[in-house]
């Protein structure tokens, strides 16, 4: 996606095989800073100190983590203990497992000698597939905005969404934002509401800062705002990603979203969630069995920003000592979902509909 002229993606592979370039995202919206990748080590603290986020791009990291570990040691321990640490980063996204489930199918069978560079093909064959699905979610979802749009006879279409499942929570496109770039590409009018997405902020700096690269109209809202639009008619539509579906289809995603997916059922907003299938856990019905991850509670009693002299500080919000819980994602039951969109096409979050884009899960 654009970054000022230029075309981006979040991880590029180094030449070489020796590392991988990111966006280190802690620094945006106030500045594009890239930050190199080169061991299981760096891959591991990047992903959970949240360099990088949004479910497709940590599991494509991780499946590069993988690989940085291969280099070193190609045996089964190294492989197992490298596959126990990343996966151990991040609780919540089910592509983090399944990223590194895939690159362990294709090497586990080989010989020691040709892991690594079987592991590296794979783990580009992935990056170069999310980018790919994320353009056919965008399709897929286009559709359904192109609907809504003609329903608004030129007037912009109003679209809220909360966290980031823009381009930067992937390799490319983005999962619930794709739709919109192609919408706004081929001139629909379009307006973001942004949920500010405390306490991280990823709407108010990633989702806010990738909308004004593409040039789409957008306005960040409080976190707390959305009910309020809704119930006053200026929301057409939600879109949110996922970090897990069950096959079900209930959505695990970012905290917050349960209660935006609950107003829009009140209000009769369609509430769509984008799956890339990487996001689906086929062994789990329902999203109560998801584990959610419980971040530093340090998160919710302070804010970090820039200072007007250029530097990043953190500073407390609330009294000092003050006991916080900051559950970083929640569950939306798949009766509050519209629709999914995923690769493959449109369905209802349900069994049956997802079955019906994926035959091959069928019991
Ligand atoms: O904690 P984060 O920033 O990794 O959470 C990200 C989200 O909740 C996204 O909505 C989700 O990963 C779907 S991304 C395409």
């Amino acid at each position: 996606m654009k970054v000022g002229a230029e075309d981006r993606r979040t991880l590029q592979p180094i030449p070489g095989e020796d590392g991988v370039d990111i966006i280190d995202q802690r620094q945006l919206p106030h500045a594009l800073v890239l930050a190199r990748l080169r061991t299981l080590e760096e891959v591991a603290v990047a992903i959970r100190e949240m360099w990088l986020r949004g479910a497709p791009l940590i599991g494509v990291a991780a499946a590069y983590g993988l690989c940085f570990a291969l280099r070193k040691d190609p045996s089964d321990a190294s492989m197992d203990s490298a596959i126990a640490v990343l996966r151990a980063t991040r609780p919540t996204a089910i592509n983090l497992a399944w990223a590194l489930a895939q690159v362990d199918s294709v090497v586990r069978p080989l010989a020691p000698a040709q892991r690594c560079d079987a592991a590296f093909a794979k783990a580009k064959a992935l990056a170069d597939a999310d980018a790919e699905q994320c353009h056919a979610i965008g399709e897929h979802g286009f559709t359904l905005l192109r609907q809504l749009c003609d329903w608004k006879q030129g007037k912009p279409l109003q679209i809220l969404t909360h966290c980031n499942a823009g381009w930067l929570a992937t390799i490319d496109w983005g999962t619930a934002l794709a739709p919109v770039y192609l919408a706004h590409r081929a001139g629909y009018p379009v307006h973001v509401w942004v949920d500010e997405t405390r306490p991280r902020n990823q709407g108010a700096s990633l989702t806010a800062w990738e909308l004004g690269q593409e040039g789409v109209p957008h306005t960040l809202i409080a976190d707390n705002a959305g009910g309020l639009l809704m119930q006053r008619g200026q929301v057409d539509a939600c879109i949110v990603g996922t970090d897990r579906t069950t096959r079900e289809g209930d959505v695990c995603n970012k905290v917050g979203t349960y209660l935006k997916a609950l107003a829009a059922h009140e209000h009769g907003v369609p509430f769509l969630v984008a799956a890339p299938s990487s996001s689906i856990d086929w062994t789990l019905r329902s999203g109560v069995d998801i584990p959610i991850e419980e971040r530093d509670p340090g998160e919710l009693l302070s804010t970090t920003g820039r200072t007007a002299n250029g530097r990043m500080e953190t500073v407390l919000t609330a009294p000092a000592g003050t006991r916080a819980a900051n559950p970083a994602f929640d569950v939306t039951p798949a009766k509050f979902v519209t629709r999914l969109v995923t690769e493959r096409g449109v369905c209802e979050a349900k069994e049956k509909g997802l079955l019906s884009l994926f035959p091959e899960r069928a019991p």
